[in-house]
């Protein structure tokens, strides 16, 4: 059975200090309230290790990087290879961000790398596509995001695969209060299911859990969320207040 999974991206917002106090709140919320989905927190790399302290053994919040490096271990300064990051036990990487993608240079190459990398050291890929307004405007965004999937991840076995957390962000929707409506991020989510299901079969397509991510916020999460073929949300801002952020995890 796939996952439900709401999963905050903090970006590269907080001090160390306000870190941990946000993930110290997180944890006492997600203590109260009974949920299947899994709960994630995307902090910066520096601050995981502390952050996983805070959370404590066996907690049900798990941890997040929000990249890694297309290279190994070696001569990459400013890197963090996938490697280091598995070997300090940190679970899941955000990989293909839309705001790696555009203000760092990323390509559907690239990414792809980072998530074999991140595979083969044993992290848990959270894969980001999503298209920007033009092409929204111009109805092509079926065409776009199929090249970044099929790129990124139809290089992978049919196990890798099945490892893989698809999260679908369409550019416009990213902090800036726009929302994909629910029918939208139905018709998106159905599509990169039936893309999966094409290379690597119906099963495999029905266990991968595709989250959305655009300016959801506790009013619009459980529309979005309760759409047959989205399986969370991958959430930027609202993420970044305690209680706001367990009030979307409810409605996961
Ligand atoms: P917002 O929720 O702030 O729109 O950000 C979404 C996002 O980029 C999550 O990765």
């Amino acid at each position: 059975m796939r996952k439900n999974i709401v999963a905050g991206n903090w970006k590269s917002n907080k001090t160390l200090t306000q870190a941990l106090a946000l993930a110290e709140e997180v944890k006492t919320l997600a203590s109260q309230i009974t949920t299947e989905a899994e709960i994630i927190l995307g902090a910066t790399s520096l601050y995981l290790l502390p952050i996983k302290k805070v959370l404590g053994e066996g907690s049900k919040v798990k941890i997040s990087a929000q990249n890694t490096s297309a290279y190994g271990q070696g001569a990459f300064t400013g890197e963090i290879s996938a490697d280091q990051l598995a070997s300090a036990e940190i679970p899941y990487v955000i990989l293909g961000h839309s705001e790696r993608r555009t203000l760092f240079g990323e390509t559907d190459d690239i990414i792809q790398v980072k998530v074999k990398q991140a595979l083969n050291a044993g992290l848990l890929p959270i894969f980001c596509c999503g298209e920007p307004f033009e092409i929204r405007q111009a109805g092509t965004q079926n065409d776009l995001v199929k090249i970044q999937v099929e790129t990124a991840l139809f290089g992978l076995s049919d196990e890798e695969m099945r490892k893989v957390v698809i999260a679908y962000e369409p550019v416009w929707a990213i902090g800036t209060g726009l929302t994909a409506s629910a029918q939208q991020a139905q018709d998106m989510h159905a599509f990169i299911r039936s893309l999966i299901a094409i290379k690597f079969g119906k099963e495999t397509a029905h266990e991968i859990s595709i989250l959305y991510g655009g300016s959801v916020k506790s009013s619009n999460a459980a529309e979005i969320f309760g759409m047959p073929d989205v399986d969370g949300g991958l959430i930027g801002g609202a993420s970044l207040v305690a209680d706001e952020f367990i009030n979307i995890v409810k409605c996961a």
